[in-house]
C-alpha cells in the first residue's frame, strides 16, 4: 500500500515555441489522423477511466481508420496525465480523457506545470457515472446508516482509499465525511483500479468509487455496497439504495469525462475527433457495456467543443466556492 496521509484533505508553451507545431497540425489536417492516436488516462490501469477509455478509443479508433492506444499517466489526483498532455505537440494525435478533476484541479492546485483552465481543447463530453461507496466483504454494517454510525465510533482507525486530491474518490469521500462529520485516514492510491484490489483483499475498509469499477465486484458479492450516489438507481445495480433512500439525501455526485486535446489543436481537427467520439457513443457495443457498467453515453448534442467547453466552465465555477470555503489545498 501507498504511505498513509492521516488526515482526509479535501503551456502549452504559446508564441514562437507553439507556432511550428500550430502550423505542423495545420499542415497535417487533411489527412488527419496520419498515424496512432494515443489517449492518455491520467489514472492507473484497470480503473474506471481507463475503462471508459479503452471502450471509447476502440469505437472512436474504427470511425477514425486509425489505432487509437490508450496510455495510462497516473498521480497526482490525475494533474501528471493532464499535464503531459497540456505539453504535447497539437496535433490530435495526443489526447486526454479525464473527468470532474478538471473542475476541481484549477481551484485545487495553486502550482500547476500546465495551464489548467485555458491549456487545452474540449472534444467532447462522454459520460456521466454514478459513484458507490463500498466496503470491504467483512465491514461490520450492512447498511448505509449502519455504516455511518461504524464511521462515527471509529473514525481514523478506519481507512479510506482515493485516487489523490481531486479524484472523483476523493470528492465523493469529502462529501461522505461532511455528512457524516467524522473524518477517516486516507490512503491515496494512483487510481481506483489498484485502490479497489486492497478493498477486495480486505486491508482498505471503505472506498467511494464509480460504478464502472465497481458493479462486477458487487455483482459476484465480492464487496459490500451501501448506496449509489445519483437521483435514482442504477439498472445494473437495481437493489442497492440511492443516498436519499439510504438517508443522506447530501451525499451525491456523478462523475463526468470528457475528451480533451492539447491547446493550439486546429478546429479542422477538433471536430473531427468530435465525429468520431460520437460515432463511438453510438457505437452498440459501447452503449451495451458501459449500460453493464451502470452509465451511458451523453446525448450526441453534448459531445461536441461547444457543450463540453460551456459545461466544464460551469463546473470549475461551481467546485471554486465550495474549495474555497473548505480552505484547504492540495499544494
Ligand atoms: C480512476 O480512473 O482511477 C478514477 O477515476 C480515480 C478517481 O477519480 O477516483
Amino acid at each position: 500500500m501507498p504511505p498513509v496521509a492521516r488526515r482526509p484533505l479535501f503551456a502549452l508553451a504559446t508564441g514562437a515555441l507553439a507556432a511550428p507545431w500550430i502550423a505542423g497540425g495545420a499542415r497535417a489536417q487533411g489527412n488527419y489522423p496520419t498515424r496512432t492516436v494515443t489517449v492518455i488516462v491520467p489514472f492507473a490501469a484497470g480503473g474506471p477511466t481507463d475503462t471508459v477509455t479503452r471502450l471509447v478509443a476502440e469505437a472512436m479508433g474504427r470511425d477514425l481508420g486509425q489505432t487509437v492506444v490508450v496510455e495510462n499517466v497516473g498521480g497526482a489526483g490525475g494533474t501528471l496525465g493532464a499535464a503531459r498532455v497540456a505539453q504535447a505537440r497539437p496535433d490530435g494525435h495526443t489526447l486526454l480523457l479525464h473527468h470532474i478533476g478538471m473542475a476541481t484541479a484549477p481551484t485545487l492546485y495553486r502550482r500547476l506545470p500546465y495551464d489548467p483552465v485555458n491549456g487545452f481543447e474540449t472534444i467532447g463530453l462522454v459520460t456521466e457515472v454514478p459513484m458507490t461507496l463500498v466496503a470491504k466483504k467483512d465491514f461490520p454494517a450492512n447498511t448505509l446508516a449502519e455504516a455511518v454510525e461504524v464511521i462515527k465510533r471509529e473514525g481514523d482507525r478506519l481507512n479510506y482509499a482515493n485516487a489523490g486530491i481531486g479524484a472523483a474518490s476523493h470528492l465523493c469521500g469529502l462529501l461522505l465525511m461532511k455528512a457524516v462529520g467524522t473524518a477517516m485516514t486516507t490512503v491515496p492510491f494512483r487510481g481506483t483500479g489498484p485502490a479497489v484490489q486492497e478493498v477486495l483483499s480486505g486491508r482498505i475498509d471503505l472506498m467511494c468509487d464509480q460504478t464502472t469499477n465497481t458493479t462486477e465486484h458487487i455483482n459476484a458479492g465480492s464487496m459490500k455496497v451501501f448506496n449509489v450516489t445519483t437521483a435514482e438507481r442504477v439498472q445494473s445495480l437495481p437493489n442497492v439504495p440511492t443516498s436519499k433512500e439510504a438517508g443522506l439525501p447530501e451525499f451525491e455526485v456523478s462523475v463526468w469525462h470528457g475528451l480533451y486535446a492539447p491547446k493550439g489543436t486546429p478546429a479542422e481537427i477538433q471536430q473531427r475527433l468530435s465525429k468520431a467520439l460520437q460515432a463511438a457513443l453510438r457505437d452498440e457495443k459501447l452503449v451495451a457495456r458501459f449500460a453493464d457498467l451502470g452509465t451511458a453515453p451523453v446525448a450526441q448534442d453534448r459531445a461536441t467543443p461547444d457543450a463540453h467547453r460551456k459545461f466544464w466552465q460551469a463546473d470549475i465555477a461551481k467546485w471554486k466556492p465550495i474549495i474555497q470555503a473548505a480552505g484547504q489545498f492540495a499544494d
